[in-house]
């Protein structure tokens, strides 16, 4: 985040949301991971408001944002009191976790209150959690004095947004939306998020900035892919997450991956001219010199060869791309390592759900 992110709304502006929040409206801010459209966790009605703007499907759970504690990096903070209001038997694991990761760019799945609105859940007995650290969201969320839920900014399967200016434009004429700008985001992708709800295993149910090498460094505790738990975990597991979609985060530009230096395999698919083809290369890369291919004009765009910098640039260059009337867009096929599994994860499902029919969505 921008040192003076915060700077750029005064507080007025910001207890004008915190108002709009109690009054049971929608405020979209920012966070270190993408936009989000933010309600009153314990409010109906707001919550309907919110999956109606989205256009989501209501069985799709939502993540409650929470303020940290007003020193988190003292050796004693009190999350477990923080989280006592929303969740059920916090386990050691779970502690060690928010201790090394909190506030921060991880969502933790936990057994849910009784009292947390089935509207937020899906209907499902787990709630999903997190701390956001960028400066705005926090001084919204302690101002608020309760939880947020916001789902990314975007209209359902769409490309999440990481600007004010983004949010504005996905809404633009559907909703009178007020929109809190914090500056670009700095992580570009949605949270890692992990199950921890079965009590013995630490699922990860979506990839992103914080790896589960990075959790084991830091933690000693193991994550495991979806496919490793037992059947009837996996089983309740149909979509709990709505990035589990196949096609998702998708630019309406059909958007292909290339293999190391095959642009024009990628283009085998499309026998019918493609006249005007975005390809994006490493930056790392020398120019990938297109010759041999009569009738396609290419025009290069670099794109970082590091994960943190791709990621934070991605959905920016989607969107930006996507504005420019090119008949395909090219991406180059992330590397294999850890460190790249947010990235392709959110690429692969943007080439599915990506053109101008939106019948993949339509059969998810
Ligand atoms: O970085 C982020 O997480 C952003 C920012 C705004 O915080 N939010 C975000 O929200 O990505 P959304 O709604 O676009 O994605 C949240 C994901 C969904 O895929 C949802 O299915 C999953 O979290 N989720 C929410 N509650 C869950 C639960 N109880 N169990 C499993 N997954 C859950
Ligand atoms: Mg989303």
């Amino acid at each position: 985040m921008s040192i003076n992110s915060t700077a750029l709304q005064t507080s007025a502006v910001i207890n004008e949301a915190v108002q709009t929040l109690r009054d049971g409206g929608l405020v979209a801010f920012p966070t270190e991971t993408v936009y989000g459209l933010g309600a009153d966790a314990r409010n109906p009605e707001a919550i309907q408001k919110l999956f109606t703007a989205k256009g989501r499907p209501s069985n799709h759970p939502v993540i409650v944002h929470l303020a940290a504690p007003e020193k988190y990096d003292a050796p004693q903070v009190d999350w477990a009191a923080l989280l006592s209001p929303w969740v059920r038997d916090l386990s050691e694991d779970a502690l060690q976790l928010i201790n090394a990761f909190w506030p921060g760019p991880l969502t933790l799945v936990f057994k849910k209150d009784k009292s947390v609105l089935d509207e937020i859940t899906g209907g499902q007995d787990t709630v999903a959690i997190r701390a956001p650290a960028h400066p705005l969201a926090q001084t919204l969320l302690r101002k608020f004095k309760g939880g947020v839920v916001a789902p990314s900014a975007n209209r359902f399967g769409k490309v999440s947004p990481t600007s004010a200016a983004d949010v504005r434009s996905e809404f633009e004429g559907m909703l009178d939306l007020m929109v809190l700008d914090g500056g670009d985001c700095e992580v570009g992708i949605e949270s890692t998020i992990i199950d921890l709800s079965s009590g013995d295993h630490a699922v990860l149910l979506r990839p992103g900035a914080i790896t589960p090498s990075q959790i084991f460094a830091k933690t000693g505790i193991k994550v495991s892919q979806p496919g490793e738990v037992t059947a009837t975990h996996s089983e309740k597991n149909i979509p709990r997450v709505s990035g589990s979609l196949k096609a998702h985060y998708a630019p309406t530009t059909p958007l292909r991956l290339y293999p190391p230096g095959r642009v024009l395999d990628a283009l085998s698919e499309f026998p019918d001219i493609k006249s005007r083809v975005a390809v994006a290369v490493w930056d790392s890369d020398s120019s990938l010199g297109h010759d041999g291919h009569p009738s396609v004009y290419f025009e290069e765009v670099t794109v970082p060869s590091d994960s943190a910098a791709f990621a934070s640039r991605l959905y920016r260059s989607l969107r930006d791309l996507d504005q420019l009337g090119w008949d395909l867009l090219l991406f180059p096929e992330p590397p294999a390592g850890e460190e790249w599994d947010g990235v392709r994860d959110r690429l692969q499902r943007a080439c599915f759900g990506s053109g101008p029919s939106s019948s993949n969505h339509a059969s998810n």
